[in-house]
């Protein structure tokens, strides 16, 4: 199957409306849209989502940032789109993103405990396959 990667538009981002950019610079690049949907994720599925960084300094902060509101969350397919969406959103830190890239282009630091970097993209294979069965439980 081709590779498929799971995407989301956060809070941050949902709120100044740029989930069509996101997307629309996700079908520009070439990838296809798998499903779609907006919702406002509870604290369990982002304890889940974010796992990994439970007891880092920034946990609190972000499961508060990512249950604050809507998000947008996309599955996208495409031969290494996982690899080619995280070069599409840019660095982690929005200031340090480069221009031409969503974090680069849209996002700045806010002076908050936790970067808030308007969208998030599977980092692997396994990372992937999680999520989306985190996120779409019925695409399986
Ligand atoms: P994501 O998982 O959301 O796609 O982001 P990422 O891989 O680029 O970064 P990661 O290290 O996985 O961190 C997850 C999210 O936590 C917030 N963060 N803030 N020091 C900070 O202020 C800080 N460090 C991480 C960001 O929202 C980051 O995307
Ligand atoms: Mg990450």
């Amino acid at each position: 199957m081709t590779e498929r990667s799971l995407v989301l538009v956060k809070p941050d981002g949902f709120a100044r409306g740029l989930s069509g950019e996101v997307l629309r610079r996700i079908e520009a690049k070439g990838y296809r849209l798998v499903a779609l949907a907006v919702t406002t994720p509870d604290r369990d599925r982002l304890s889940q989502h974010y796992a990994e960084h439970e007891g880092k300094p920034f946990y609190e902060p972000l499961l508060e940032f990512m249950s604050s509101g809507p998000v947008t969350a996309a599955v996208i397919e495409g031969e290494r789109c996982i690899e080619g969406f995280r070069s599409l959103a840019g660095k982690t830190d929005p200031t340090e993103a480069l221009p031409g890239t969503i974090r680069g282009d849209l996002g700045r630091d806010w002076g908050e405990k936790v970067q808030k970097n308007l969208v998030h993209g599977s980092d692997s294979s396994e990372s992937s396959a999680r999520e989306i069965a985190i996120w779409f439980p019925d695409l399986g």
